[in-house]
């Protein structure tokens, strides 16, 4: 049967149960009956495929800007906006035990990279590896964060800066929880002001409908520019999502053709 001929009623309950799987499936839930491929599959991508840019680019598709979060973000951490670093900023920060998270935690993991990046990536928050480390995505979806950064916009990882929303791993790598998101958004919204990156890619569902405050699929939200304290966000699906849906990497990097489009970078060919 042709797209056409489904009626529309139809085909628009279908679009949305997809897009709720896919979010379930980014969301780490096993047994999604559909795009994943099989588990041996999948185990061969995560270790043997690399991210390798695919031709295709997707039409840019502006959005309208989401409203931003104002100065009274900081009134619950007097003295946050006085901070002119991110070591200021680290330091304020300091031995956190502002949310629950702090009790399970091994390391804080504040971000890493240049302080004066024009790109910023923000993940969700640490997990084991990053737990163990004090470093952002530095596990296997970090791994591939890395080579979509070095191998896809030929940059160096150290040249951009990669935080999270929350900064301690969350225990059983589970979703931060709102009063968790709540007690760290103010320090991730100061080290965005502090970096002030031309652009930031928001990853995977967690970290774009925190950042944007909305509830919207990521599938829905992917690609389509958005902007935070004043700043252009592409939302794009998580490297751990990739991990489990290779297939999908040819849409990470049309978003992130747009990304290096923005910074006015040249965009390289699949094979050079
Ligand atoms: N996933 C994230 O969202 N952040 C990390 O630092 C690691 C994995």
């Amino acid at each position: 049967m042709s797209q056409d001929s489904i009626p529309v009623e139809r085909r628009l309950l279908l679009e949305s149960i997809s897009d709720y799987l896919a979010q379930l499936g980014e969301e780490g839930l096993e047994g999604i009956p559909f795009e994943a491929p099989p588990a041996d599959a999948r185990a061969a991508a995560a270790h043997a495929e690399p991210f390798v840019p695919a031709p295709s680019a997707a039409p840019a598709r502006h959005h309208q800007p989401v409203a931003e979060a104002g100065p009274e973000l900081f009134s619950i951490y007097p003295g946050l906006e006085k901070t002119r670093t991110l070591e200021e900023l680290r330091q304020f920060i300091g031995d956190c035990k502002r949310c629950k998270l702090a009790a399970s935690r091994t390391n804080l993991v504040f971000g890493v990279g240049n302080p004066q990046a024009e790109l910023m990536f923000v993940g969700e928050g640490p997990g084991a590896d990053e737990d163990e480390r004090g470093e952002p995505f530095v596990g296997r979806a970090g791994q591939l964060l890395t080579d979509i950064i070095e191998r896809g916009m030929r940059m160096r990882r150290r040249e951009v800066y990669i935080c999270n929303v929350v900064k301690c791993r969350p225990p059983g790598n589970r979703n931060p929880e709102p009063d968790e998101v709540a007690a760290c958004e103010p320090f991730l919204m100061r080290q965005i002001d502090l970096v002030r990156p031309k652009i930031i890619v928001g990853l995977g569902t967690f970290a774009v409908q925190s950042l944007l405050k909305v509830k919207t699929p990521i599938s829905k939200l992917r690609g389509r520019w958005q902007e935070v304290r004043g700043i252009r966000m592409m939302p794009t699906f998580h490297p751990a999502y990739l991990l489990r849906n290779p297939g999908d990497k040819r849409l990470v990097w049309a978003d992130i053709q747009e990304v290096m489009k923005a910074l006015g970078k040249e965009i390289p060919s699949r094979k050079s």
